[in-house]
């Protein structure tokens, strides 16, 4: 019997310097051990900028928090003479449990690829990193082809091609709810979620049951319960409501286990 344990990821995105993220680390568990929040039922995550790893690691590591650590990007390079790239044995080092790979800002501004993002996972999988692959359509992609077409897209495009398939976890976010207050119902959330599962299915099989899918796209405390209740989202990712420690709390009680 194996458990899909939900995911309560908080993307910090590029706010707060080392030590604003180890003030907010420190708050945040302690608020999340003041609501006796049990971590073996719902797993946390934080991410914060590249240049707070080091501090967040040593700060999680003394305290024994029971926090993960993820990374935003990660090069697809493994090392060399790429300036300014992390690589996945870097983050490694440091702990980083999960990677964010494909983030709608970086195929936006960074005119990251679906070959790019392919290779990202590559990189991950090599350096045993768990690549939170996020996936998602625009406005008007959502005009054109309906809510699923690009993020089942975008997910098979990064799955291909790998020699095998570690864990993995996939995030969907419509773009056009990032950052914006605007949420895709939770039945349509659902219904995507449930789009991407069943295409993971039909091109790889049975690890489709095991594979996280979360939802993402401005959750706060007041609506994750919704996105929570569908049988295929197990957890959510979370940008702008994680850098309040009391709200990003909020989120992560919301519980919920599937059992396969
Ligand atoms: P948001 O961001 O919660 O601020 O909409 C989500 C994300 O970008 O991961």
């Amino acid at each position: 019997m194996t458990e899909r344990i939900p995911l309560i990821a908080g993307n910090w995105k590029m706010n707060l310097d080392h030590l604003q993220s180890i003030a907010l680390i420190q708050k945040l568990a302690w608020t999340l051990n003041e609501k006796g929040h049990d971590f073996k039922d719902v797993e946390v995550s934080v991410f914060p900028p590249f240049t707070a790893l080091r501090s967040a690691q040593t700060l999680i590591d003394a305290e024994k928090f029971e926090l993960n650590i993820g990374a935003q990007d990660i090069s697809q390079h493994s090392v060399g003479a790429f300036t300014g790239e992390i690589s996945g044995s870097m983050l490694a080092k440091l702990a980083v449990k999960y990677v964010l790979v494909g983030h709608s800002e970086r195929r936006q501004y960074h005119n990251e690829t679906d070959e790019l993002v392919q290779q990202k996972v590559a990189a991950c999988f090599s350096a045993n990193l768990t690549p939170i692959i996020c996936v998602g359509e625009t406005q008007s992609e959502l005009e054109s082809h309906g809510p699923s077409a690009v993020p089942v897209r975008q997910i098979l495009a990064a799955l291909q091609g790998h020699e095998s398939l570690k864990e993995f976890v996939v995030a969907y976010e419509p773009v056009w709810a990032i950052g914006t207050g605007e949420v895709a119902t939770p039945e349509q959330a659902e219904q995507v979620a449930q789009e991407i599962r069943k295409a993971i299915q039909e091109v790889h099989g049975e690890v489709a049951e095991q594979v996280r899918i979360l939802y993402g796209g401005s959750v706060k405390s007041v609506n994750v319960a919704g996105f929570m209740q569908g049988p295929n989202i197990d957890g959510v990712l979370v940008g702008g409501a994680s850098l309040d420690s009391d709200e990003f709390a909020g989120i992560a009680r919301y519980k919920k286990h599937i059992v396969l």
